[in-house]
């Protein structure tokens, strides 16, 4: 198969979708990998270094849209990239579509075969292609807060530790999922006090195992979430529901109850955001404010790692490429349920019903939708 890995054009990402240990592992299987020049520039990737294990380092991204077979990407297509892609292309990258109405509208009208990393799902619901990618947003929300909890990040000044004397600084987290975990760790390894809600109970039994006892696990639902909002100097929006928009867990009305100066970090932004007023963001204007509140919305956030994120992306990717490539996708998704999860849109009809729910769109069974 020929493969096609264009440069990431969102604002700020610095990841690519191969590494050059990836390229090799195609390249050795006798696929032909076409890489775009200087798309692992951000992640610390040389053209060099591809074209030494066997890659095509291609000067156009046009041309290389124009000879894959399949494009793997990072992000989803950007407006300026969605003419490149062609009928029957496979498109394997994050998409997000349920927020993204127009986004869904080209790639079907576009008729690609969207394979959609963010929904491929292991029969025990592990998201194998999200998971690393939520441990560095879960890991990183917390820094960023802290920063933006300072004096001058325009904060309310609060210590997230606290210090002998002065208390720390209070965090809720709204889901405990691999976002949630990583982010409450965090907060809890810097010393702050934190809160932890989710719907699952025996997701919160394992997590309050896990987890030191500077997190308290509370069961999510709109009393708890309301106090929790209003303790809170931090509050991390983490839940979701696989392929759906996110659900909107905190009101205005809530926001107005958090003191001048708090941060919310909306983490579940590239879904829609679980606050009321989160609006996406981007890296090179990451913040605005609501009612004195500080909202950080940034809906590619481990783009700020592009070098730990590339590995950490291409680690879990890499075996599904190397299905797709090898057996065609008709065949990987038959062999391997989780990547029939992972289709969201075939031949111009969506197939997964949470992304057709948010559009009032039909959902076509793939299998039939392969046909039409
Ligand atoms: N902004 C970014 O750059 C970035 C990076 C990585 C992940 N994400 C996003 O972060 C979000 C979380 O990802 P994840 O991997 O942790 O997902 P996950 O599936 O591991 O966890 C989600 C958790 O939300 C919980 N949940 C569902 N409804 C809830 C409710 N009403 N109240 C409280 N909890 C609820 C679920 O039980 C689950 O434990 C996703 O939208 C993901 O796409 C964003």
């Amino acid at each position: 198969m020929i493969i096609g890995v264009p440069k990431e054009i969102k604002d700020q990402e610095h990841r690519v979708a191969m590494t050059p240990a990836g390229v090799q592992g195609l390249t050795a299987r006798g696929h032909q990998v076409l890489i775009e020049r200087g798309a692992g520039q951000g992640a610390g990737m040389g053209d060099e270094e591809y074209a030494a294990v066997g890659a095509e380092v291609v000067p156009r991204a046009a041309d290389l849209y124009a000879r894959a077979e399949m494009i793997c990407k990072v992000k989803e297509p950007q407006p300026s990239e969605y003419t490149s892609l062609r009928a029957g292309q496979i498109l394997f990258a994050f998409l997000h579509l349920a927020p993204e109405f127009e986004l869904t509208r080209s790639l079907l009208e576009r008729q690609v075969v969207g394979i959609a990393y963010e929904t491929v799902e292991t029969d025990d619901g592990r998201k194998p292609l999200l998971e690393p990618m939520s441990e560095i947003a879960g890991r990183m929300a917390i820094p960023i807060a802290a920063t933006y909890l300072s004096s001058p990040g325009g904060g309310r000044g609060v210590l997230l530790s606290g210090i002998a004397g002065v208390p720390p600084a209070t965090v809720t987290i709204l889901g405990g999922g691999i976002v949630g975990f990583h982010a409450a760790k965090m907060a809890a390894g810097m010393g702050a006090w934190a809160y932890l809600l989710d719907v699952d109970v025996s997701r919160m039994r394992s997590l309050a195992a896990l987890l030191p006892p500077n997190v308290t696990t509370l069961m999510s639902n709109p009393i708890t979430i309301e106090e929790c909002v209003k303790r809170a100097d931090v509050l991390v929006g983490a839940v979701l529901i696989p392929g759906a928009k996110a659900p909107r867990l905190v009101t205005r009305e809530m926001i107005k109850l958090m003191k001048p100066g708090s941060v919310v970090v909306d983490v579940s932004v590239d879904q829609g955001g679980c606050v009321e007023t989160t609006r996406p963001t981007t890296h090179s204007n990451p913040i605005y404010q609501v009612d004195g509140v500080i909202h950080y919305c940034v809906a590619n956030m481990p783009g700020a790692f592009g070098r730990t994120s590339t590995f950490a992306l291409t680690n879990v990717t890499l075996p599904y490429i190397l299905e797709i490539a090898e057996r065609g996708w008709r065949r990987a998704a038959r062999a391997k349920p989780e990547i029939v999860k992972g289709l969201n849109l075939v031949h111009g009809h969506v197939t997964y019903p949470a992304v057709a729910k948010a559009h009032g769109m039909e959902c076509v069974p793939w299998e039939e939708a392969a046909k039409r």
